[in-house]
């Protein structure tokens, strides 16, 4: 494995480590297996199809396609296409952190078969997407119906991971307020952003639209994460990284695409770092449950909480339900049933005494996100 370095250096205070912003060569596995574990924020995997064409394809006025027919996208046979795919899973779990997330893109020929070794080896999957082409090819044997999407799984690590990085309030703000769906318009890569070789011809197959991986990273990445994609190809995600001011790591075998993608990716200007804060809300921040302060021990059972007037007083019971006389329910049901309201932040209306004064109860779930990010959960 060797590693070309790129000169996408996003950020020059912060000591980087080597490996970061450049192109490995060789087999996705062992490149995989030679990076630090829980390093990586997000990987982007594109891996072989397995299209399983037989002989070539040929358009009506009998012109040959340029269909995907690499010697990278065959295997002998399923059981062949399985093992790959669970190797490749496997030594990508390692690299990710505990709260990082995973996107595989497929085609109907190999998404279920990665999806339930996906499922299989741990990973949760939390959506799954279908990009509809705006301009897909025609099927030219027009027997069935032509393949006009691909479907992309988007997974944690685990079923336990929660606070992995979805851009809930910048998505919905982005569409008009309405939240983002999990079916999204592209066409694919044409025109300029197409690379092409000395003959005029596609460089790669299967080259993404930089719509595709820019959505994707805008959606589950800040500033400053790293996102790995080990069947790398022209660079995609290397060039919509360092645009968007995120690191990449890149594993492709071919040499021919990897210097294509050093070049692609020399060429991009990253956008100024003004340009790319992340709107975030209180739904972008980890859900803590108020019986959670009870079991950490950072409210004990009880305690009397306070609105911020002393009005009302109720107490905290082991349940973690709030009881004020012969009433009782969660901090914000019976926030709301002392004041008359039907509704009520619990969270901001109720206090307890600290250092003669009173303070927030939210404060101390601000203090417990911060644990649970430390913790990665
Ligand atoms: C579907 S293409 C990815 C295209 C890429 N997303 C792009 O936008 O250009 C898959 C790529 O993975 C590479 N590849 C296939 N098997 C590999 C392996 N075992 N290790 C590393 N790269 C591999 C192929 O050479 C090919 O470029």
């Amino acid at each position: 494995m060797s590693a070309v370095r790129l000169s996408a250096d996003l950020s020059p205070s912060q000591h980087k480590a080597e490996w970061l912003d450049t192109i490995l060569k060789g087999d996705c596995v062992a490149a995989l297996n030679k990076l630090p574990e829980k390093s990586v924020d997000v990987i982007f995997a594109d891996p072989p199809y397995n299209l399983q064409l037989n002989g070539d394809l040929h358009r009506p006025d009998q012109s040959k396609v340029d269909a995907v027919d690499d010697h990278w996208d065959q295997f002998d046979s399923f059981a062949a296409y399985d093992a790959f795919t669970r190797a490749w899973l496997l030594a990508a779990r390692r690299v990710l952190k505990p709260n990082g997330t995973i996107w595989v893109i497929g085609s109907y020929h190999n998404i279920f078969r990665v999806g339930a070794s996906m499922q299989d080896l741990g990973y949760w999957i939390l959506n799954d997407i279908v990009w509809r082409k705006t301009n897909p090819m025609p099927n030219f044997r027009g027997r069935r119906f032509q393949n006009a999407h691909e479907t992309m799984i988007w997974a944690s690590r685990d079923a336990n991971s929660k606070s992995y990085t979805f851009n809930y309030d910048s998505l919905k703000a982005a569409n008009d307020d309405v939240q983002m769906r999990s079916d999204w318009l592209f066409p694919i890569c044409t025109g300029n952003e197409r690379l092409k070789d000395d003959n005029g011809d596609k460089l790669h197959p299967t080259q993404k639209p930089e719509a595709l991986l820019a959505r994707i990273m805008l959606a589950s990445t800040k500033p400053g994460d790293v996102v790995l994609d080990p069947f790398f190809g022209s660079g995609t995600t290397g060039a919509v990284a360092k645009r968007l001011g995120r690191h990449f790591v890149g594993i492709e075998r071919e040499q021919e695409y990897i210097d294509a993608a050093r070049a692609r990716i020399d060429a991009v200007k990253p956008l100024e770092s003004t340009t790319l804060t992340v709107l975030s809300g209180k739904r972008a921040e980890p859900r803590v449950a108020f019986v959670s302060l009870i079991d950490s021990g950072m409210i004990k059972p009880g305690t009397t909480l306070y609105d911020a007037k002393k009005r009302w007083a109720a107490t905290v019971r082991a349940d973690g339900t709030l009881a004020v006389g012969d009433q009782a329910g969660s901090i914000h049901r019976i926030g709301a049933a002392v004041q008359g309201f039907d509704a009520c932040n619990g969270w901001t209306f109720w206090h307890y005494e600290r250092n003669g004064g009173l303070t927030q109860i939210d404060e101390l779930r601000r203090i417990a996100r911060l644990g649970m990010e430390r913790a990665g959960a």
